[in-house]
């Protein structure tokens, strides 16, 4: 049985090649994705929809030569599954009912019992049943600072902004939301790896709004102790800890949560992340989304720049953040390629 170069990285042995793969690989840049989510009827219905769900995760990996699978699905099930009311708005982003007190904290279920859990884990038991054996398949949950941003803020750029005085303000109630929604992430994640996850990959995308001084309490630790829950339950599954924006903060985040792998943001120097980051962690990242969908020379460079600042037994290629809508798919195939035979 041939091995997985993500996961090879990942467990520190040799791997075959550099693991590359894209967050957001699977989306609206696909005109096979548009066309099955068209058949779904909204967003929301394709990410509960396991059949259509296992084909739009396993649709980049029919053209493109990529190393892992990530499950379809989003961050904001979490908050859907314990109670709160979600919303896609077409060309908008999310919409999800507002927590302003103690009392709907308190009113949040655990996640046990929650359809939007069965759904997204039998979507990962049926991409797994389908996957060759050397591609990875990974989960994923958003973490708790960026989940708690949106369950505050309802989305958009400002309530991003009032979940941020909250956190740092500190009522009773954060507390206690932060403690429920590591609670359902831990379980979220057990529950994926027992569906046929093989790494897991928690997205803090709003890190980088918050004051530096303020990392290591609302990002790393609220992470680390989702971590230590999945790591107690289901020992030897890798993690990667995407913090992004933090900048110089990845390094206490690495300190604190341990994870095998660090995922860069498009604005870090990887030669700052290769020196002061990759002895004790793999580095995940970080070719900017818009040179991929700009193409042509400057992405060819991208590529060769990112791959030459660390080595393959420490990288996972991939990007600084998502996948842009207008990226054509042949750029995505070009970057492949190109890594391919810089690889070679
Ligand atoms: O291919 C994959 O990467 C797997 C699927 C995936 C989605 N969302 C699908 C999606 C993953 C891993 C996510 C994570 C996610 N969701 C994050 C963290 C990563 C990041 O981008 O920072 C966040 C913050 C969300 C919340 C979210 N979901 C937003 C803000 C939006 C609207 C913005 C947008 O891009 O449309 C979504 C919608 C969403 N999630 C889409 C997809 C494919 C687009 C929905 C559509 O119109 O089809």
């Amino acid at each position: 049985m041939s091995h997985s170069a993500l996961l090879d990285v990942l467990k520190g042995r040799k791997p075959s090649r550099r693991p590359v793969w894209f967050m957001r690989q699977a989306g609206r840049y696909l005109p096979e994705y548009r066309e099955t989510r068209a058949k779904a009827g909204s967003f929301l219905k394709l990410c509960y929809a396991p059949e259509l769900a296992k084909e739009v995760t396993l649709q980049p990996l029919r053209r493109y030569d990529l190393d892992a699978a990530i499950v379809f699905a989003d961050i904001l099930v979490v908050p859907q599954a314990m109670g709160l009311g979600l919303a896609f708005a077409e060309g908008e982003g999310p919409i999800v009912e507002k927590i302003t007190g103690a009392e709907r904290v308190n009113a949040l279920r655990p996640l046990d019992e929650a359809d939007e859990v069965r759904l997204v884990c039998e979507t990962v038991r049926l991409v797994k049943a389908e996957l060759p054996a050397d591609i990875a398949l990974i989960g994923f949950c958003g973490a708790p600072w960026t989940v708690a941003s949106y369950m505050i803020g309802g989305g958009g750029e400002n309530g991003r902004e009032a979940a941020r005085v909250v956190a740092a303000a500190r009522p009773d109630w954060y507390a206690e939301l932060m403690d429920r929604v590591i609670e359902a992430s831990a379980t979220y994640l057990v529950r994926q790896i027992d569906a046929g996850a093989d790494v897991v990959q928690i997205f803090d995308s709003w890190a980088g709004d918050l004051p530096g001084y303020l990392q290591e309490r609302l990002v790393a630790e609220p992470i680390a102790a989702i971590m230590e829950k999945v790591r107690r339950q289901r020992p030897g599954v890798p993690i990667i800890v995407f913090a992004r924006g933090a900048g110089a903060g990845h390094k206490r985040i690495g300190e604190i949560t341990q994870a095998e792998c660090l995922g860069m943001e498009t604005s870090m120097p990887l030669g700052w992340a290769r020196e002061v980051l990759s002895p004790a962690h793999v580095i995940q990242g970080n070719l900017d989304p818009l040179l991929v969908e700009a193409g042509g020379n400057v992405l060819e460079e991208g590529v060769r720049l990112v791959a030459g600042a660390l080595p393959r037994e420490r990288h996972i290629f991939n990007l600084g953040h998502g996948m842009r809508p207008g990226t054509p798919p042949a750029h995505v195939e070009q970057v492949v390629k190109d890594l391919r035979r810089l690889d070679g």
